[in-house]
């Protein structure tokens, strides 16, 4: 009966567009479709804490806490269902969504998130099933793509399993054609892994690529036998890519994983400060519903988020290393600079450095404030001295001295 009621809605919600069936979609033009995600997304994603088990309330639920955490207001904006949504496609093709999880149909989800000043996003993938075994968007490209339109969706997430030999430059541009077909901007996550080099071919067909295979809840594989890599491992795996980041064309080193699993306190930390570093899309995957104070803290500090959203859209480079300690530079706009003293090592840093040493810097002066701290704590001019724990950071800002401050103090 539900599903019944799931298929009707949705043949419902599609009425008015088949009344007006003259009516075509305005195709977006290449430049606005591009013109999305000049600073990478931020959000919140369903599947690292979730998997399948995906419904309407709970992200309704998660849409409201994204809203009074006040993550809202600090950046986040879209809400990913990913993979276990669809189950089934109809006689005439369209996608059904699951009507157990889904009573009310995919468009009642969007509304509400729409509702709350927050965007919407979804999952599918280039075969002919997901990575989940549900139904896949092969051979039904423009028809999901005008699914997502018309239901308000505004990304999606497009995976790369089943997908019988694709080419995944074809299986990535059929998508994306059929996006700006459907005439409404549509974020796209490209999500083949890195399994094809994407930095390499997908600037200008996705708006960010996965880099990698899958994130987990640690911070290195270690003995894990599940094929997941660690917060450290995607680190390293990204390390070389910056060249290939720049506003609306991110990579994309999965989504994060702060709050949940083993993580400590200072591992959580360094991998949301990474990750600002390395300007990555910021897709939160915890309960944002039940988030202790102090994930709430990391995940809401302003001023490491300012770091990733910055304007030039520049991803950090290792300047320094001195073994398994590490100093990470990012050019910000306004000759700022984020540095920031990355320990990777089982023991304290005890770190008393003059940053006159980063090359990049040229000997200038800059003021240095810690971003975690929230203090200045001097000039370049002087040593920074600061104790920096086992798998934790010293992230800082860099303003040049002769500058006033912009206000963020
Ligand atoms: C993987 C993807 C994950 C998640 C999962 C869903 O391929 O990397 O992030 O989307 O599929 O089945």
């Amino acid at each position: 009966m539900k599903r019944i009621l799931c298929i009707l809605t949705a043949v419902l919600m599609m009425l008015p567009a088949l009344a007006q069936k003259a009516e075509k979609a305005t195709p977006l033009t290449q430049e606005e479709f591009l013109n999305q995600a000049l600073t990478p997304p931020m959000g919140w994603n369903s599947w690292n804490c979730f998997h399948c088990n995906v419904s309407e309330e709970m992200l309704m639920g998660m849409a409201d806490a994204m809203v009074s955490s006040g993550m809202k207001d600090v950046g986040y904006e879209y809400i990913v269902v990913d993979d276990c949504w669809q189950v089934d496609r109809d006689a005439d093709g369209w996608i059904v969504c699951d009507p157990e999880r889904f009573p009310h149909g995919i468009k009642h989800v969007a509304d509400y998130i729409h509702s709350k000043g927050l965007k919407f996003g979804i999952y599918s993938c280039v075969g002919d099933k997901t990575c989940a075994g549900r139904p896949g968007s092969q051979g039904h490209e423009f028809q999901d793509a005008l699914f997502y339109a018309r239901s308000g969706v505004d990304y999606l997430k497009y995976d790369f399993c089943y997908k019988n030999r694709a080419n995944s430059w074809n299986a990535y541009h059929t998508m994306r054609e059929a996006l700006k077909a459907a005439g409404r901007p549509i974020v796209f996550s490209i999500c083949e892994w890195g399994s094809t080099k994407p930095w390499e071919w997908a600037e200008g067909i996705g708006h960010l690529w996965r880099t990698t295979g899958d994130i987990g809840e640690f911070w290195i594989k270690g003995d894990k036998k599940d094929g997941r890599l660690g917060v450290l491992d995607i680190i390293d795996l990204n390390r070389d890519l910056y060249p290939f980041a720049g506003p609306g064309h991110w990579n994309d080193p999965d989504m994060l994983e702060v709050g949940n699993g083993d993580l400590t306190y200072d591992e959580n930390v360094a991998h949301f400060a990474m990750w600002c570093m390395l300007a990555a899309p910021l897709m939160s995957g915890n309960d944002l519903r039940s988030m202790p104070d102090e994930i709430h803290s990391i995940l809401t500090n302003k001023e490491a988020i300012a770091v990733d959203q910055d304007s030039l859209g520049v991803q950090a480079h290792v300047s320094v290393e001195m073994g398994d300690k590490q100093i990470w530079v990012k050019k910000l706009s306004g000759d700022e600079w984020a540095v920031c003293f990355f320990n990777r090592s089982e023991k304290e840093w005890n770190l008393n450095y003059n940053m006159m040493d980063i090359p990049e810097l040229e000997g200038g002066l800059y003021d240095v404030r810690d971003l975690w701290e929230h203090k200045d704590i001097g000039k370049t001019d002087r040593n920074v001295i600061a104790t920096i724990p086992s798998h934790g950071v010293l992230m800082t800002r860099l303003t040049p001295t002769t500058v006033k401050s912009k206000g963020r103090r």
